[in-house]
């Protein structure tokens, strides 16, 4: 026991908690421990209400808490115990100052790594797990070795590839885990050391090692492509209904080539999530900054596709609708960046939502995994708008008072003179359309922005149907959106 391999997680986020919970899981002969400075994020941990919701994450967590896995609010203790510490706190888009709107705040990150050199005393492999800026290895080097008190530090870049909503079937079965490294013979055995952590349920061959730059720039540069695939998809779905062309069939056909592949082609009202945006405007921030203008430019335009699409959709919902609509009752389901989450991090129904407040819609929303506490704070949120003009003011007070939200669809919608679906939950799919049309005003509109329902069913209906890049119905035609 004595020689157990002690982990340490800084940071129990989305990302820290699943990843320590299956580390433990698959290796029994390993203490872990996630520290966080958030007590109550720690008490949750601790108690029968996680304070994510993910599927199979429960269950890991049930099968090892308390057994080689601790969630615990004492950092510096377990910190200072540990062999290998992995910091997964978050690093968020800096709002104010230099870099503002773009750069990666990593205040976070620093105040950990102060931390970890104050109370080492005795050598450490320090992870980096959070998405940094590529080259941040090199500060907490240098913040670690001047700060030293004798203590030998090794860093290592291990950038996490889950999704959520999938997290625990991605950490199970990754495609890849990514080790990146200092290449010295301290460097090289720090590498390995991790690669034993994961070799105990990842195949050899899954296990990529790196030099510590690739490693960090793998990790933005991977987001970037996946969100560039939705933004050049999504583009292709505003052309789609301006010629009558599916974009379920081009995205199909195109992704039948095995050089592109089918996934990811999903046309959607934008992408969400608490990712792709930042990780693209710091991969455009690193770009300026190393002289580089074209390259940031292309980059910088797959956020602003995804402007384009979301500002897209509420024109389209106000166009359709005689071009206002205010006072009308706009039920909203789902609030979630995708099914399968609570997390409402830039969420394209925030967006939405207030564009559509911004015309003076009433919207009653219902999402089955999202609090109201949640979405009152999300849509009175004041957002950076620097280089990033879409992003909408804070809604109003006024404004505010428009919203209800609802525990039910069937409450949302009932009065409704549309329906917006704004994320791609299962049960959408299997709500009672002719009950949800039969109590709403006249003519009745869906304006589907995941294109989950069966468009031609809800026309069988009655109602007048909007699905994201597919042939519009006479009535959006004869009313265009301009976008
Ligand atoms: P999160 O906000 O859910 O969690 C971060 C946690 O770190 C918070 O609980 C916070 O209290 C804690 N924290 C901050 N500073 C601390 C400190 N000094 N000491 C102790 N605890 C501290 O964030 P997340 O979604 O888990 O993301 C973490 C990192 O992982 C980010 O860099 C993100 O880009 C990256 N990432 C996220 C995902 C994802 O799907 N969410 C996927 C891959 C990578
Ligand atoms: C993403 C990356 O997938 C993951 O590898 C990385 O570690 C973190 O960022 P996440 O943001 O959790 O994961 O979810 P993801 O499944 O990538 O979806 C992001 C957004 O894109 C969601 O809003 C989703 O609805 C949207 N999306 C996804 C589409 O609109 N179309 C698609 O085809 C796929």
């Amino acid at each position: 026991i004595a020689n157990m391999v002690k982990i340490c997680c800084i940071g129990a986020g989305y990302v820290g908690g699943p990843t320590m919970a299956v580390i433990a899981l698959k290796c029994p002969s390993i203490e872990v421990v996630v520290v966080d400075i958030s007590a109550s994020r720690i008490a949750a941990w601790n108690g029968d209400q996680l304070p994510i919701y993910e599927p199979g994450l429960d269950d890991v967590v049930k099968q090892c808490r308390g057994k080689n896995l601790f969630f615990s609010t004492n950092v510096e203790v377990h910190v200072a115990e540990a062999d290998i510490i992995f910091v997964s706190v978050n690093t968020p888009t800096k709002t104010r100052g230099l870099g503002a709107g773009k750069a990666a705040d990593l205040t976070y990150w620093e105040s950990a790594a102060r931390m970890i050199a104050d109370v080492s005393r005795s050598d450490k492999i320090v992870v980096e797990k959070s998405t940094v800026p590529v080259k941040t290895a090199e500060a907490i080097e240098k913040i670690l070795t001047h700060n030293s008190k004798g203590v030998n530090y090794q860093i290592l870049s291990n950038p996490e590839f889950l999704a959520e909503g999938t997290a625990i079937q991605d950490l199970f079965t990754p495609d890849r885990v990514l080790i990146g490294g200092r290449e010295t013979p301290e460097g090289r055995r720090a590498v390995q050391t991790l690669k034993d952590v994961y070799a105990h349920w990842v195949p050899e061959d899954r296990i990529l090692t790196t030099n510590l730059w690739s490693a960090e720039l793998s990790k933005l540069a991977a987001n970037a492509f996946l969100a560039q695939r939705i933004s050049s998809v999504n583009a292709i779905s505003a052309l789609c209904e301006a010629t009558g062309a599916n974009v379920s069939e081009v995205a199909f056909a195109v992704g039948k080539d095995s050089r592109i592949g089918p996934k990811f082609l999903n046309a959607s009202v934008g992408f969400g999530g608490s990712c792709f945006q930042k990780d693209i405007l710091n991969l455009v921030y690193i770009c300026e900054c190393n002289g580089l203008p074209e390259v940031a430019n292309y980059w910088r335009q797959v956020i602003k596709i995804n402007d384009y699409q979301k500002s897209r959709f509420v024109n389209r919902v106000v166009s359709s609708m005689f071009n206002t609509v205010s006072g009308k009752k706009i039920a909203v389901l789902g609030f979630a960046f995708k099914k399968d989450t609570g997390d409402t991090r830039e969420t394209p129904a925030i967006d939405v939502c207030k564009g559509l407040l911004g015309d003076k819609a009433s919207i009653s929303i219902y999402d089955p995994q999202v609090t109201e506490e949640q979405i009152r704070r999300d849509l009175a949120m004041n957002k950076f708008d620097w280089d990033h003009p879409a992003h909408l003011q804070p809604t109003s007070p006024a404004a505010v008072k428009q919203v209800s939200v609802t525990w039910d669809a069937y409450a949302a919608a009932k009065g409704a003179h549309g329906v917006c679906i704004l994320t791609e939950w299962d049960e959408f799919r299997e709500l009672d359309y002719q009950m949800i049309y039969d109590n709403m005003q006249k003519p009745a509109f869906v304006f589907d922005g995941r294109n989950v329902v069966d468009a031609e069913k809800l026309r069988a209906i009655g109602f007048i149907v909007y699905s994201i890049g597919k042939p519009l119905d006479s009535w959006l035609k004869d009313m265009p959106a301009i976008a």
